[in-house]
């Protein structure tokens, strides 16, 4: 049967899309992460994000809530990826306060620049820590209320389904990247736990899905581990696409994933760096 004009057009980035959807994410003070967020709320949906810092998420949380008259978003500070236990808390109040949790972001991730021969076994546990174990925790949080939402709303095409989670991963490891052996460790090992709990999680109606940007302009990771650029310079020329990414273009990735569109999209990594990482273009 051809598909038919209407439902085609019918539930794909359309305004409220995503309304009534309850979103959370790991990392939602940073600039990546919070354009993640906004777009999701600017289509209907709630957020609860949580943070390091109490004062920074909680503004975050207020600020994104702007974005859409009568959205919900709370702000969760003093949660560190790193403990099971503070993940949980939050993931509870977020239940309570929302209702329930439709989709997961795992944004949260720490990085510096350091030789290897400069880098402590803390330092590279610090950022595993982080970056891969904080991913398997929020994932582990989630999981089982992600799995209870996409049973109540599964794929149909009625609703935009529920169940989905999201990694926000890098490039750093495809070919390797100096300085980054820590990075490099944690953000392979992302990957490979998106699979994981695609394999895993799939028959119970979860997708599970990398993003992985490439140099985003104006972000923190972007301030910590880029050259800074000169006035009248172009670094971002050797990009095939050209220019360097903005946080939209991750915002527009989460999108797609989320909605109905990525339906039988699963255990994959989404690349969002303009061809950069194939010409070994770094930040
Ligand atoms: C060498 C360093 C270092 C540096 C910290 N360490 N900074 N070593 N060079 N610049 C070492 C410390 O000396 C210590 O080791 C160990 O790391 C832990 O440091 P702490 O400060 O105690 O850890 P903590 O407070 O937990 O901080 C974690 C952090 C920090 C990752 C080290 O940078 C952080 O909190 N970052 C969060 C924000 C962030 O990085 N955002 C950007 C993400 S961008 P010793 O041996 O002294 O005990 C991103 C994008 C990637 O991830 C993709 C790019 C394309």
């Amino acid at each position: 049967m051809p598909l038919d004009r209407s439902e085609y057009l019918s539930n794909i980035f359309k305004d409220g899309i995503f309304k009534d959807k309850v979103v959370f994410c790991t990392g939602g003070n940073g600039s990546i992460c919070s354009a993640q967020v906004r777009a999701l709320v600017h289509l209907g949906a709630n957020a609860c994000i949580v943070g390091r810092n109490v004062e920074k998420t909680e503004g975050m949380a207020k600020d994104i809530a702007t974005a859409r008259l009568g959205s919900k978003v709370i702000g969760i500070g003093a949660v560190d990826v790193r403990s099971m236990e503070s993940l949980e808390k939050a993931v509870a109040t977020c239940v309570k306060e929302l209702g329930r949790m439709d989709f997961a972001i795992a944004g949260a991730a720490g990085n510096f620049l350091a030789p290897m021969s400069q880098l402590s076994a803390n330092a590279f546990k610090a950022v595993i820590d982080i970056d891969l174990v904080g991913s398997y925790n929020c994932a582990k949080a989630c999981l089982p209320h992600l799995v209870k939402a996409a049973k109540e709303c599964p794929t149909a095409k009625t609703a935009t389904p529920s169940g989905r989670i999201i990694f926000v991963s890098a490039t750093l490891h495809y070919q390797g990247t100096a300085l980054q052996t820590h990075a490099v460790a944690a953000k392979a090992g992302v990957d490979a736990l998106s699979s994981q709990v695609c394999i895993e999680y799939g028959p119970l109606g979860i997708t599970s899905n990398v993003i992985s940007p490439g140099p985003i302009g104006g972000t923190e990771g972007m301030d910590r581990l880029a050259k800074k650029v000169q006035p009248g310079e172009n670094p971002w020329k050797a990009i095939p696409s050209g220019r360097i990414g903005a946080v939209k273009d991750i915002a527009d990735a989460t999108v797609y994933l989320f909605s109905d569109a990525a339906n039988y999209t699963n255990g994959e990594v989404l690349v969002v760096d303009g061809g950069a990482w194939r010409t070994a273009h770094g930040p």
